[in-house]
């Protein structure tokens, strides 16, 4: 995959094209409440958290979370609306945590696991500083079992440039349980609708999907110009909703 710098692209837009609503929001963090431990407060890490989608959500159902996040300006935007007293964030990556080690419960990576350039190195950092059972919320798309968005049918080649961003689900796997994690759930998540059609293209407009970075200049084109063709026939219809998978590891 061709790598995303955060501090050059898509930064300016991610919070608007990416946006949650507290619909959405609920459906993931009981996603989340159903694979980590009924006590509470859990510790928690959000690496990769990009401008804190979930990091406010993640402490207040569950406690204190660090927001980890490499690229500097996907962290100023995300400190800049920071409120939340349980949450903070840190410079860090996934491949050098800064925080102790046995000090999280739990650690969520939400679409940023693709994105690590050293991925043994990442496993062994989340090794360290996760308590002895504690859990890896993995949402990755996986390139044999990846969801099928509606919109990515009108860009050439859409779904093929799409999962090849992604490894396949075993050699994650594999990667943890060399290791001694093991797997604690596999599964997926629907999350609501964002609206319709309309909306939805208003987003992909922003471009803040790392698929639109693997693409010439030709194919985004030709792309956008189908799928404006596609919405325009039908643009408040609700767009429709698709699975995401979830993968649950738990560290020894
Ligand atoms: C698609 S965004 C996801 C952000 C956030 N988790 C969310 O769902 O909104 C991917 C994020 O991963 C970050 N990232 C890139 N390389 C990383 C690494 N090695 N470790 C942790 N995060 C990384 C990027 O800077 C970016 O903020």
């Amino acid at each position: 995959m061709r790598s995303i710098d955060y501090d050059t692209e898509q930064y300016q837009d991610y919070a608007r094209g990416r946006a949650l609503n507290e619909e959405q929001l609920r459906v993931w963090i009981d996603a989340f409440a159903a694979v980590l431990p009924a006590r509470r407060p859990l510790a928690g890490l959000d690496v990769g958290s990009g401008t804190g989608r979930f990091t406010p959500a993640l402490a207040e159902a569950f406690g204190q979370v660090t927001g980890v996040e490499p690229a500097v300006r996907m962290r100023e935007i995300a400190q800049a609306h920071s409120t939340h007293p349980r949450v903070r964030y840190l410079a860090g990556s996934a491949e050098d945590l800064p925080v102790p080690s046995g000090s999280a419960d739990y650690a969520l990576m939400f679409l940023s696991w693709h994105h690590v350039q050293d991925k043994p190195r990442a496993a062994r950092e989340l090794t360290r500083v996760l308590r002895p059972g504690g859990r890896l919320l993995l949402r990755g798309n996986f390139s044999d079992h990846h969801p099928r968005p509606w919109w990515l049918e009108h860009f050439p080649r859409g779904y093929e440039v799409d999962a090849a961003l992604f490894q396949p689900l075993h050699e994650v796997i594999e990667m943890f349980t060399s290791i001694g994690w093991r797997v604690a759930g596999f599964g997926t998540v629907t999350e609501p609708s964002v609206g319709t059609y309309g909306d939805m293209l208003a987003r992909l407009r922003l471009r803040t999907l790392s698929f639109f970075g693997q693409l010439g200049p030709d194919d985004l084109e030709a792309g956008f110009r189908r799928l404006e063709e596609a919405v325009a026939a039908n643009p408040d219809a609700p767009a429709p909703v698709f699975a995401e998978p979830l993968l649950t590891l738990e560290r020894a």
